[in-house]
């Protein structure tokens, strides 16, 4: 069919075209395993003609560079290429920290687009009800360490319960409770007023301060996350928001572990 033949002839003349652009997108992606965020930068950049590596600019996406070395700039301003992400989340009421058994919101339906990357990820759990700091990472090893049980890094709530806490709970929350799987690790309690105390674990096990006090015979009716070590959440992240750590936050988390 001369209609056939010719789109035949059509293909042929613009195969080398057709395979030079698959072979363009397949190096983007992969160099976007090794630097993320470069594939944006690729896209973006190379129609404005504003990106630059060391001093030059880059027209093509076929560019080799050793991030560990170049000065990649968009527009001048150097690009702070991050290996990792930790931010941290004032979580509010009604969010799940698990993918598991879903019946509620997912906390990294909080995330930022524009800090949203693959990979992210809760670094510990909090309940449904639970509000306070998270933090979300895409550094597995990092929240790995920082949730060992080993580590015993030191985790503290705000706990408001139907009544006021007592010495007799001081007291026995630092012997350790006897749960159904077993004694708990001492923990901290400092009475606060009205029906409020502070409580610091050094384990994190499910539902376990609920499942402390109630073996006192109190109920908590609300639990806010403060802390973890001497990583505190700050006043001015209002719930349900989440910035980057900073370099001091961060290195603080780092000692966590
Ligand atoms: N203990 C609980 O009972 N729930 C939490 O979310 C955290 C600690």
């Amino acid at each position: 069919m001369i209609f056939g033949k010719h789109i035949n002839r059509y293909y042929i003349r613009f195969l080398p075209l057709i395979l030079l652009g698959l072979g363009a997108l397949v190096l983007v992606d992969w160099m976007q395993l090794l630097i993320p965020g470069l594939y944006e930068l690729v896209i973006n950049g190379m129609n404005t003609g504003t990106v630059t590596v060391d001093g030059a600019v880059v027209k093509s996406a076929d560019v080799k560079i050793d991030e560990t070395k170049a000065v990649i700039a968009i527009d001048g301003t150097p690009l702070v290429i991050k290996k990792h992400l930790y931010l941290l989340l004032n979580k509010p009421r009604g969010y799940v920290s698990s993918t598991e058994g879903h019946d509620g919101a997912y906390v990294l339906e909080l995330v930022p687009r524009e800090l949203y990357r693959d990979g992210l990820f809760p670094a510990g759990r909090l309940d449904k009800d639970t509000t306070g700091m998270m933090v979300i990472t895409d550094d597995g090893q990092m929240a790995h360490r920082i949730l060992a049980p080993k580590k015993h890094v030191k985790k503290k709530y705000l706990v408001t319960l139907d009544i006021p806490p007592t010495e007799e709970m001081v007291n026995r929350f630092k012997e350790g409770i006897s749960l159904s799987e077993g004694l708990t690790k001492p923990a901290e309690m400092e009475i606060l007023e009205g029906n409020t105390a502070y409580v610091t674990l050094v384990e994190g096990r499910y539902h376990q301060i609920k499942r402390m006090f109630g073996s006192c015979g109190a109920t908590v009716v609300g639990l806010h996350r403060v802390s973890m070590g001497n990583l505190t959440l700050p006043d001015d992240l209002p719930v349900g928001e989440m910035r980057e750590l900073t370099e001091e936050e961060l290195k603080l988390l780092e000692e966590l572990v």
